[in-house]
């Protein structure tokens, strides 16, 4: 284990010093493209601005014959375009695979300054961010970059999930996880066969009527309450996210048909926590703008609120509801997103800066 003294000194000589905080950048959507697909990437361009995250995805989905395309074509894609306030991320491929080290020795000196997060699949343990985090050091200095590039972790093996709290704290460059669902369930064995959401056999059954004898009817009609697959997951990462002061997101919804269950399921993962998801889709990137922006009711409570509680000590009743200092920090959490996502989203400003208006005619 690195001493505390030593967790902040760059790991190469030359390479930049770390973050001691990792920025809250929106990205609500993290919205992944295929660099070697040219329809896809003659699009990117006409995206920026309209989606917080744009990824470059280099692992899976990529076959095999395309994988130096795709780190060709991204190359090419990030050296051409002006990114403005859309971060660029890429998913390299796996630690495991033939691929990784060429994606990394090309992608940072080629591209390393316009690079915000790189992204990790299956990580197991703080030892694959470690080996990550060296290299990076390494190829940074060679480079001459001047900030570090930051990592991201998808956490999508069991072992990656005993493991998550180390891996969050693992090293400053870790700017969060993802859920993946879709290699996490086969690495657990899980008797599923879909990418993300839920599952109609996985619930629990209303208790069975009783008859006048006191009998349980155990053949009749009870409701049935579908519950989330996933809950637990995302919730241990969003501790080990907030532990280590980093960002948890959802990871892919591959039912790009179903928009309904994949609001519902982006929106179990905000209000657990989460900061963003994963888009496969163009029409997923508008579902996860609208689910990972607090609503304008919540907004507008939430400054009545802060506006109430004064120096934010003791406790005071708004309808009747009792709020003090703990309800008050949520109610922080709310306004501070919907401050940093203002600044990014013009739409969204004009729907929070409507409230702040009705507040002052009132
Ligand atoms: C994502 O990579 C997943 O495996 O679900
Ligand atoms: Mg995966």
């Amino acid at each position: 284990m690195r001493s505390a003294k030593d967790f902040f000194r760059p790991l190469a000589v030359g390479a930049p010093e770390p973050l001691r905080e990792i920025p809250a950048r929106p990205s609500r959507a993290i919205h992944f493209f295929d660099p070697s697909n040219p329809k896809m990437a003659a699009k990117i361009p006409d995206m920026v601005g309209r989606v917080d995250v744009l990824l470059g995805n280099l692992e899976d989905a990529i076959k095999a014959d395309n994988k130096v395309a795709a780190r060709e074509g991204l190359v090419k894609i990030a050296s051409e375009t002006d990114f403005g306030p859309t971060q660029l991320w890429t998913r390299i491929n796996a630690l495991d695979s033939p691929w990784v080290l060429d994606d990394l020795t090309t992608l940072v000196p080629a591209i390393g300054h316009k690079l915000d997060v790189i992204m990790v699949p299956k990580v197991q343990g703080a030892e694959d961010i470690q080996y990550v985090d060296r290299l990076l050091a390494q190829l940074e200095a060679k480079a001459g970059l001047e900030r570090p590039i930051l990592v991201h972790a998808i956490l999508e093996t069991a072992r990656g999930v005993a493991n998550v709290e180390e891996i969050c704290g693992a090293s400053p460059r870790m700017q969060g996880l993802s859920l993946g669902p879709a290699d996490l369930a086969a690495d657990r064995r899980m008797k599923t066969t879909r990418v993300g959401g839920g599952h109609p056999g996985y619930l629990v059954r209303q208790d069975p009527p009783l008859n006048e004898l006191g009998v349980a009817q155990i053949e009749a009609q009870r409701s049935t309450f579908q519950q989330d697959l996933w809950h637990y997951t995302i919730a241990r990462m969003v501790d080990a996210c907030a532990m280590h002061g980093i960002y948890p997101y959802y990871g892919p919804f591959g039912d790009i048909a179903d928009v309904v269950a994949c609001e519902d399921q982006f929106r179990n993962a905000f209000l657990l926590g989460c900061v963003g998801t994963w888009s496969l889709h163009p029409k997923q990137i508008a579902i996860a703008n609208r689910v990972f922006s607090p609503s304008v009711e919540d907004v507008k409570h939430a400054r009545r609120v802060v506006e109430a509680m004064g120096d934010g000590t003791g406790a005071v009743m708004l309808d009747g509801k009792m709020e003090d200092d703990a309800s008050l920090k949520q109610c922080l959490v709310m306004v501070e997103l919907a401050e940093q996502l203002a600044a990014i989203d013009p739409e969204l400003k004009q729907q929070y800066d409507a409230i702040q208006l009705e507040g002052e005619e009132a």
